[in-house]
């Protein structure tokens, strides 16, 4: 179980793992014992990578470098490991037109590049359904969680253990549905590109990231914290060990660090920053699975307008 929480909470980094037949391969191990799915998941990438017509990053051996944070940074054992503890945007500088997620492939178990024709509502599909895994038994079988953010109170079923950090990262970014993107424009990947771009400047003209503050090895590692922020916003306990209790200040789940729209708003911009065709991906992920619905309710699937191409 704790394995799944922390491969879940981490997902919504998105970066869905491209292709059908790489998630078959991943699922086929994940019935047998943790060390098998733990090995699978980064012997996904490296074969990915190691194929001779591949110009992306990959990982120099085939072991998880970080257990304590489920394989989340690989900056160790990466090809382009030492460019995780430099700014980002001076990185992707000195790499012109090349895309981040493929510069930084599989440094991250979900850090994988989508490959350069993106079928945005496809892709978001694939990342709903991967999800899942094990534990989704249904639209609004969760329990219903109120969200304290920013001054606000927002309800919504956590049917699966990942949307307490998705639903209220989508909201805070104004990616749900019903604040204000048309669904259609995802069938165009240009456009949606574009969108993205502007929605990352948007963040960026209000949030000012410093370059210092935005260097991968730290975004991988924060992103467990964000993850335990997001819970104690909604008054559960998501903290992993005694490294992340400290990292998000977490006592109990009435004395925790809540999550706020900057840190939301910092993990969404680094997306931005390794490319807008990756933070166009997340954009489509977050906004397919969910809406806001009157009454400060998040809903999912036939809740909403736009119904992504999956069973719910
Ligand atoms: C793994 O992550 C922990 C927590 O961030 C850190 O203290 C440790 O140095 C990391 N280990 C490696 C090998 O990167
Ligand atoms: C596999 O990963 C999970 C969490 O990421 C961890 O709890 C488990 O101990 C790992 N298994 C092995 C054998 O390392
Ligand atoms: C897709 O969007 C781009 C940019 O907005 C536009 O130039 C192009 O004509 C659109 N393509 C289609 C097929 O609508
Ligand atoms: C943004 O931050 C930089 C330092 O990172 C600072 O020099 C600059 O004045 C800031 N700009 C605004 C508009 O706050």
């Amino acid at each position: 179980m704790a394995r799944w929480i922390i491969l879940t909470l981490l997902w919504h980094l998105l970066s869905m793992l491209s292709a059908a037949d790489e998630f078959a391969e991943a699922l086929e191990h994940c019935g047998e014992r943790d060390e098998v799915f733990n090995t699978s998941l980064l012997q996904l990438g490296t074969t990915l990578a190691r194929t001779p017509t591949n110009p992306c990053g990959y990982l120099l051996i085939d072991t998880c470098s970080n257990l304590s944070l489920g394989c989340s940074n690989a900056c160790a054992t990466h090809s382009h490991g030492s460019d995780c503890y430099r700014p980002v945007e001076d990185v992707m500088a000195e790499h012109p037109g090349e895309d981040g997620y493929c510069y930084f492939n599989s440094v991250a178990f979900y850090v994988k590049y989508g490959g350069p024709t993106p079928d945005f509502e496809a892709e978001a599909a694939s990342g709903i359904t991967y999800l899942r895994h094990g534990e989704y038994k249904g639209l609004n079988t969760g329990p219903l969680l109120t969200y304290h953010f920013e001054g606000e109170v927002i309800a919504s079923h956590m049917d699966s253990m990942h949307y307490s950090y998705d639903d209220i990262y989508a909201y805070s970014l104004g990616f749900l549905q019903g604040q204000g993107i048309d669904s259609w424009r995802m069938k165009n990947a240009t456009d949606w590109i574009s969108l993205s771009e502007e929605k990352c400047k948007t963040i960026q003209q209000r949030y000012n990231f410093s370059k210092a503050e935005l260097v991968l090895s730290d975004w991988l590692d924060f992103n467990q914290v964000i993850a335990t922020m997001a819970c104690c916003s909604a008054g559960i306990s998501c903290a992993t060990d005694e490294n992340n209790r400290r990292l998000s200040g977490f006592q109990s789940v009435s004395q925790c660090r809540p999550v706020t729209r900057r840190d939301f708003a910092k993990h969404h911009y680094m997306k931005c920053l390794l490319g807008y065709r990756n933070s166009a991906a997340d954009m489509a992920y977050l906004h397919s699975r969910a809406c806001l619905l009157a009454g400060h309710r998040i809903g999912h699937f036939s809740d909403c307008p736009y119904v992504p191409p999956v069973d719910f």
